[in-house]
C-alpha cells in the first residue's frame, strides 16, 4: 500500500508533455524536469523543439529528451507512441497542452475603429465584429485542441495503463470552455448531461459548429459570438475529459484524468496579454499533476487552483 505522506511520483517518473517549445508547456517540461522527472518535450517543429531542449539541458536540465510530435497529424501521433513505448514502456503523466486560439482579427476593422488590439480580444462585450472566422482555420482548431488531445491519449493509454503509480492525464482547458460561453440552453444541457455524454455526441456538437461555420451563419446559431472555435474546441475537450473519467473509473491501478485552466498567461496565444506568466500558469498545472492519489478527483475542471463548474 502506497503511504499517503509519501510522494507518488519520484525520479523514474515518465511526462510528456505536448507543444512544449514554448510558453506554459515549456515552463511545465522546466518544472517537472525541476523535480528530476523523465521529461519528453514534444514538439511539432523539430528545430523549435530541439532549441527549447538545448535552452534546458543549458540550465542544467540532463533529464529532458525531445521527440516531434504534431497532435493533429495522425502518423505523427503513431510514431511518437511506438517510439516512447520502445523508449520507456510506459507513461506516468501526460500533460495535453498544445493549442491554438483559431482566431484572424479583423485589421480592417479594428484600425477603422481606432480601436487597440487588446479592447477587441478581451473586452466583455459579445459580439463578433472584428473576427474573421473561417472553415479552415475553425478546423485547424479543433484537430488541434480537441481531436489532437484525444488522438494522444487513446494512442498513450495503453502506456499510461502500464504506469504502476496511477497515471495522471491533464488536459490544459480554459475558462472560455465553459458551458455557459455557449449561447444555446439546449446545447448547454446536453452536455451537461454526463451519463448521455458520448464521443458522437461530441463530435456531432463540432460537425454542426464546422458545418454552419462554412455555410458563414454561425453567427444566427447559438455559438460563442467571441473566439467561436477556440470556445467551442475546449468545451469539447471538458467533455471528453469527463466522459473518458467515466471510462477509466474502474482501472486498477487509476488513470486520473483532469482540465486545468492555468489562468490568464501572458504568451504567445494571448498576444502576450495576461495577469500572470508562463511560469504562473505551468504551477497551476503541475501542482494538480502532482496531487496524491487520496487528494486527486477524476473528470473535474480545474480553475487556476481550485476546483470549478464545467
Ligand atoms: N495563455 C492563456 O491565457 C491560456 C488560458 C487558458 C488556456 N490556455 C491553453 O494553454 C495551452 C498552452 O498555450 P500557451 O498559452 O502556452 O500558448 P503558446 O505559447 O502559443 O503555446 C502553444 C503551444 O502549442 C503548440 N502547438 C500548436 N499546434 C500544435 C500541434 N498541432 N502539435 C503540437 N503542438 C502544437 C505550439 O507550437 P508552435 O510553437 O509550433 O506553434 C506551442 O508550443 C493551450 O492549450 C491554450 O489553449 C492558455
Amino acid at each position: 500500500m502506497m503511504n499517503a505522506n509519501r510522494s507518488w511520483w519520484n525520479e523514474e517518473t515518465v511526462a510528456v508533455i505536448t507543444g512544449g517549445n514554448k510558453g506554459i508547456g515549456f515552463e511545465v517540461c522546466k518544472q517537472f524536469a525541476n523535480l528530476g522527472f523523465r521529461v519528453i518535450l514534444t514538439a511539432r517543429d523539430a528545430d523549435r523543439g530541439q532549441k527549447a531542449l538545448v535552452a534546458l539541458r543549458n540550465e542544467g536540465f540532463q533529464t529532458v529528451s525531445f521527440h516531434q510530435l504534431d497532435v493533429s497529424n495522425k502518423a505523427s501521433v503513431a510514431d511518437f507512441a511506438s517510439w516512447i513505448s520502445q523508449e520507456h514502456g510506459h507513461v506516468d503523466i501526460l500533460v495535453n497542452n498544445a493549442g491554438t486560439n483559431g482566431v484572424y482579427v479583423d485589421e480592417l476593422y479594428v484600425k477603422e475603429n481606432n480601436m487597440k488590439l487588446e479592447d477587441l480580444l478581451w473586452s466583455e462585450q459579445q459580439s463578433s465584429k472584428g473576427f474573421i472566422v473561417e472553415y479552415e482555420s475553425a478546423k485547424a482548431c479543433m484537430e488541434t485542441n480537441y481531436y489532437g488531445a484525444k488522438h494522444v491519449i487513446r494512442a498513450l493509454l495503453p502506456l499510461l495503463r502500464s504506469s504502476s503509480r496511477g497515471a495522471r492525464i491533464i488536459n490544459v482547458g480554459s475558462l472560455f470552455g465553459q458551458l455557459h460561453n455557449l449561447r444555446s440552453s439546449k446545447l448547454q444541457q446536453e452536455l451537461a448531461d454526463v451519463d448521455h455524454l458520448s464521443d458522437a455526441l461530441i463530435d456531432q456538437v463540432l460537425e454542426m459548429y464546422l458545418n454552419d461555420v462554412k455555410q458563414k451563419i454561425w453567427e444566427d446559431k447559438g455559438w460563442p459570438l467571441k473566439f467561436p472555435s477556440y470556445k467551442m474546441s475546449k468545451i469539447a475537450l471538458h467533455a471528453y475529459t469527463r466522459l473518458l473519467a467515466t471510462q477509466l473509473e474502474k482501472d486498477v491501478p487509476k488513470v486520473f484524468v483532469n482540465c486545468v485552466h492555468p489562468g490568464f498567461v501572458r504568451t504567445d496565444i494571448t498576444s502576450g496579454m495576461g495577469n500572470i506568466s508562463a511560469q504562473e500558469g505551468a504551477e497551476n498545472i503541475v501542482r494538480v499533476a502532482l496531487l496524491p492519489p487520496n487528494e486527486c478527483p477524476s473528470g473535474q475542471l480545474f480553475l487556476e487552483k481550485k476546483v470549478g463548474q464545467f
